[in-house]
């Protein structure tokens, strides 16, 4: 696939991620008619790419980095912290629908490290405080 396709295929795919929550058959086989690809090339993409799924996703979706830096800083007890809060582990979404688990890749906060992203909005310096304080806010 072409990096010029690939570029083509991003904008429409996390399009439809915001739109409906997560990549639907529908989508990738649209997706595919329009850019002239096959469906096994775009359900690669959408699989690809932390921030795309194919599952249905809760209300709120956090992912926790898990990328060195972060783990260095104890990302791992912002991960428990968040599975013992919630009741579900990574991967997971809440039996009510409303919250997801994920972990990613580095998401630009190394500084304020351990760092993870809720509905698209970064927070640092993580503590395990924090972290039960920032679901509290969600609950709300
Ligand atoms: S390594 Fe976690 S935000 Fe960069």
């Amino acid at each position: 696939m072409s990096r010029e396709t690939r570029a083509r295929i991003l904008p429409i795919l996390r399009e439809a991620q915001a739109k409906h929550g997560h990549i639907t058959p529908d989508v990738v086989a649209e997706a595919a008619d329009t850019l002239g690809m096959t469906v096994g090339d775009v359900y690669g993409v959408a699989t690809f790419y932390s921030f795309l799924s194919i599952e249905p996703l809760g209300e709120h979706v956090i992912m926790v980095c898990k990328s060195v830096p972060c783990w260095m800083k104890n990302s791992q007890v912002v991960i428990e912290t968040i599975q013992q809060e919630l009741g579900c582990k990574v991967g997971e979404t809440t039996e009510d629908g409303k919250f997801s688990l994920l972990t990613t890749n580095c998401i630009g906060a190394c500084d304020h490290a351990p760092a993870m992203m809720v509905d698209g909005e970064v927070y640092g310096d993580l503590t395990r405080e924090k972290v039960l304080e920032i679901l509290n806010q969600l609950r709300r």
